[in-house]
C-alpha cells in the first residue's frame, strides 16, 4: 500500500484481504465476529437481531412492495432475511469468494441474485432497477472514509424516490453523543461477552490472526456530530442517526418521494 492510497489502491487492498478471508473455512468468523460465530443457532439468532436493528422503524408492509439491495452481502448471513421482507433481493460483495458462499447459502430461494462488485460502486448488472432499500450491514465499519464516501454516493443513486439507505460506521467509544443507553448498561453488556470474545481471539489460527489484526480490517471512525453532514454531502439526502452501542453509529439516508 502506498503512503497516500488512491481509491483504486484501497479497492485492491480490500478485495485482496476479503478474498483471503473468504477462502478460509472460517470465513463466517469475519462476516460476524462475535462469540458463537461457529454455532449455527447462535449465528442465525445474532443475524436476525442485527437485521431487525437495521430495519427498525421501517414500514414492513411498504418494504414487501419494494426491491432490496445489499451492499457487502458477505456469505449471505442476512440475505434470506432481507429476501423474506422485500419484493426481491440483490446482493453484491467485493470478494468473489463471499459471493460464492452466499449463493450456496441461499440456493433454491427464488427472487435472489448476487454479483461481484469493484468495492467502489454498484455493479452495472444490479443497476437495472431502483431500490426501495439499500442495506450495508457491517460493511463500512471495515472501510476507509474515501471508500465509504464513494459507495454511499453510488448506493444513493440507485434508490427509488422515497427509498432509503441504511448503514453502520464505527464510532469513537469515548464520544457519548447520540447514545441512548447509560454508561452502566454499556459496561454490563461489554463485561458479559468479554471473556467469550477473548476465547474467540485466543483460538484464532495464525492465518486468522493475521487477517484480523495484521491486515486492514477495521475501518475509519466517525464522531456522531460529523456523520450526518458527511452523509448529506455525499447524497443530498435526509439523514437520521441512531446509536444503541458505543462502538457504532447507524444511519438512514432518505431520498425524497
Ligand atoms: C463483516 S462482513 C458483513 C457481511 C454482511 N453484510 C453481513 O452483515 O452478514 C463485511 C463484508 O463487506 C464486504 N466489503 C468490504 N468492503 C466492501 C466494499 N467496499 N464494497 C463491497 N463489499 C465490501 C466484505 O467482503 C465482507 O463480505
Amino acid at each position: 500500500m502506498t503512503e497516500n492510497p488512491s481509491l483504486s489502491d484501497w479497492a485492491r487492498t480490500l478485495a485482496s484481504n476479503w478474498e483471503a478471508r473468504a477462502a478460509l473455512p472460517s470465513r463466517d468468523l469475519f462476516v460476524a465476529s462475535h462469540p458463537g460465530w461457529n454455532d449455527s443457532e447462535a449465528w442465525e439468532r445474532h443475524a436476525s437481531t442485527e437485521l431487525e436493528l437495521f430495519l427498525a422503524g421501517l414500514d414492513l408492509e411498504w418494504l414487501k412492495t419494494v426491491d432490496a439491495l445489499e451492499l457487502g452481502c458477505g456469505s449471505g448471513r442476512i440475505a434470506r432475511g432481507i429476501r423474506a421482507a422485500a419484493r426481491s433481493y440483490t446482493g453484491f460483495d467485493i470478494a468473489a469468494g463471499m459471493v460464492a458462499a452466499a449463493e450456496r447459502r441461499c440456493a433454491g430461494v427464488d427472487g435472489m441474485r448476487f454479483f461481484v462488485g469493484d468495492g467502489l460502486s454498484v455493479p452495472a448488472a444490479a443497476r437495472d432497477r431502483s431500490y426501495g432499500l439499500v442495506l450495508a450491514v457491517a460493511v463500512f465499519i471495515h472501510c476507509p472514509r474515501a471508500v465509504i464516501a464513494a459507495n454511499v454516493e453510488q448506493a444513493f443513486a440507485v434508490l427509488a424516490p422515497g427509498g432509503q439507505l441504511r448503514l453502520s460506521v464505527l464510532a469513537y467509544p469515548d464520544d457519548p453523543e447520540g447514545l441512548v443507553v447509560s454508561q452502566e448498561q454499556i459496561e454490563r453488556a461489554t463485561a458479559a461477552v468479554a471473556d467469550d470474545m477473548q476465547r474467540v481471539i485466543d483460538n484464532l489460527t495464525p492465518e486468522e490472526r493475521r487477517l484480523a489484526f495484521d491486515t486492514y480490517y477495521m475501518g475509519d471512525r466517525f464522531r456522531y456530530a460529523e456523520l450526518a453532514p458527511f452523509l448529506a454531502e455525499q447524497t443530498g439526502g435526509t439523514v437520521e442517526l441512531y446509536r444503541g452501542d458505543p462502538g457504532a453509529i447507524y444511519a438512514a439516508v432518505k431520498k425524497p418521494s
